[in-house]
């Protein structure tokens, strides 16, 4: 459950947002979208711990987070807009690293399913951005945690095989979790029960 009040953030004197209250439950999600700039990628940044200049209060799992509570101590998964992964692992490394039980017959699935499994013994630098976007996705389901923060996570990859992977996802992963999933694709917002939220310049 992530729930937001009255958020606000400037850069510098750039207001990017205020006052922006919602919430979110658990087992169900939200579609963020907006123009380009509009402070959606800022939005989840400060959810997952990594921009702590804001005013305003945020709840996770029915706790207030303070502003010094790490990334990693907020129990959330974050799929970053620009994929980031360990150089120095491999893709299989990289995925299993921050599972709490190292189900590899679990890994192997997901990744059969959002079709990396090719990719498993590669370095990040031997694979495409697209496939990295995926890669990062993957390693966030397989975390286990409860909330999810999804930037774009699908927007290279065509659509019928967006189709297939969302229809997974719905059924396996997200159905399970608290989501809050950055999108401007019709075909996502389509194959999936979240209301959606639409952020303004
Ligand atoms: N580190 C920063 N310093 C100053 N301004 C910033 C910084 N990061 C982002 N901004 C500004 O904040 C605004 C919101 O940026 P943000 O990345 O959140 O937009 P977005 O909605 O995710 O856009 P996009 O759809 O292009 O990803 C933009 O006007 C951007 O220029
Ligand atoms: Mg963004």
């Amino acid at each position: 459950m992530i729930r937001a009040t009255k958020l606000t953030k400037f850069y510098d004197e750039q207001q990017i947002f205020k006052d922006m209250s919602f919430e979110v439950g658990e087992n169900t999600g939200l579609f963020i979208t907006g123009p380009s700039g509009c402070g959606k990628t800022t939005l989840l940044r400060i959810l997952a711990g990594f921009d702590t200049d804001y005013s305003g209060q945020i709840l996770i799992d029915g706790t207030e987070i303070q502003k010094e509570l790490e990334p990693r101590n907020r129990n959330i998964a974050i799929v970053f807009q620009e994929p980031t992964l360990w150089n120095h692992m491999s893709v299989e490394q990289n995925l299993a690293y921050g599972m709490k039980k190292k189900n590899m017959q679990e890994l192997k699935l997901l990744a059969e399913k959002l079709q990396i499994a090719e990719l498993l013994k590669k370095y990040p630098e031997e694979i495409s951005g697209g496939q990295a976007k995926r890669v990062s996705l993957a390693r966030a389901l397989l975390s286990g945690k409860k909330n999810l923060l999804l930037d774009e996570p699908l927007s290279n990859v065509d659509p019928k095989t967006k189709e297939i992977i969302l229809d997974f996802l719905k059924q396996e992963y997200l159905d399970k979790k608290c989501v809050l999933y950055i999108t401007h694709d019709k075909d996502e917002i389509g194959s999936l029960p979240f209301e959606v939220m639409e952020m303004r310049i």
